[in-house]
């Protein structure tokens, strides 16, 4: 892989020099005018660390425990949809790096690779849906991930409805090129459906899904502490505080502004991850020191599979997980899960 980016935001650079300007968008933007896409990141240079010193802890452990999973630094890539308009290897390539990391890579119910491809790469494979209107064909859908060996189920609670983007309006960006499909989307019988969204689900819905399952759920799009209490009432094996990278409703707060309150309401029942925004080691320290066990990543996953395919994600990967191990060591913590509040100022 030819690119010389020393961080993820220069992979970003890269990625959008040979990206169509209408697929960069599609990646980068968010709903409305884009508050919470901006506040997801700017988030984090609000909030000091105040580092401890002379306390030894050199020998760390970022090993980390989820539902269904071990992994080896906190940090999972999150679902993102069509990789393969980014790259020709797609989410093949992004399971690679990161079966490589030693994290989970949660396919994403608009993916362009079939699910069985994904996790024959060796990978730890959660496999993210929205639950659809038509119900019969969500659990064909569960039934096929489960066959294939995903761990764990991530539900998007989300997306009632689509999120207003206008970027993608006004590139006229609807439709997939002719020879990308979501191939997880293909029923019983062989025919294709589009993703749909259903503003009607409710609590009972998932309840109904964790009963037909085996497999850990982890609840997607939390922001709200009661709803936090009422997933893990629900039986959610996890839940991710998430504002979808801020495409579905602008002006959510930050997610990591938002941890703290879900935090508080899950009293440590189940882990808490978040995603949004990270975009270095010192982003992941400071949601670890504010409760959360992992993190997720979306864009910076695209940028390093537009810039390198299968290299370019594992960049992104060696990158953060050096970029946190720094900034342990600097904070005096021998690691993610001895870190607590006490380092954070704001
Ligand atoms: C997403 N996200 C997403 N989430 C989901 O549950 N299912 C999906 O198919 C997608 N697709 C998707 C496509 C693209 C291009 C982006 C940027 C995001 C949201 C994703 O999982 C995650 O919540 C955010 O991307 C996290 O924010 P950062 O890391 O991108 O700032």
């Amino acid at each position: 892989m030819n690119t010389g980016a020393v961080s993820v935001a220069e992979l970003r650079d890269e990625a959008r020099q040979r990206l169509p300007k209408a697929v960069f968008d599609y990646i980068d933007g968010g709903a409305d005018d884009e508050h919470t896409v901006r506040a997801n990141t700017s988030a984090y240079a609000r909030i000091g660390l105040v580092p401890r010193v002379l306390r030894g802890g050199g020998t760390r452990s970022l090993t980390t425990r989820l539902p269904g999973a071990e992994i080896a630094f906190p940090l999972v890539l999150s679902p993102t949809a069509f990789q393969r308009l980014v790259h020709p290897d797609g989410e093949v390539a992004t399971a690679q790096a990161a079966a490589k990391a030693g994290t989970v890579m949660v396919c994403s119910i608009a993916a362009t690779t079939p699910i069985e491809d994904i996790t024959a790469t060796g990978a730890d494979v959660w496999f993210q849906l929205d639950i659809q209107p038509d119900r019969a064909f969500t659990a064909h859908q569960v039934a096929r991930a489960e066959r294939a060996g995903c761990r764990a189920l991530v539900v998007t609670v989300d997306t009632a409805v689509f999120g207003n983007r206008e970027r993608d309006r006004r590139n006229g960006f609807t439709e997939l090129p002719d020879g990308l499909r979501c191939e997880n989307m293909v029923d019983a019988d062989g025919v294709l459906r589009r993703v749909e969204f259903d503003a009607d689900l409710t609590w009972s819905d998932l309840d109904r899904l964790r009963d037909r399952t085996g497999l850990p759920l982890v609840l997607k799009g939390i922001t709200h502490p009661e709803d936090a209490r009422l997933a893990v009432e629900h039986g959610a094996a996890a839940v991710l505080v998430s504002n979808h990278g801020g495409r579905q409703l602008d002006t959510v707060p930050a997610t990591v502004d938002l941890l703290p309150a879900v935090v508080r309401a899950v009293d440590g029942r189940v882990p808490v991850l978040l995603d949004g925004g990270i975009r270095r080691g010192t982003d992941i320290l400071k949601a670890c020191a504010l409760g959360a066990t992992a993190v997720g990543i979306g864009r910076p996953v695209l940028w390093g599979l537009a810039a390198g395919g299968r290299e370019g994600v594992e960049l992104v990967l060696e990158r953060l997980r050096a970029e946190l191990e720094r900034a342990l060591a600097l904070c005096g913590c021998a690691g993610p899960g001895q870190l607590t509040e006490d380092v954070i100022r704001w």
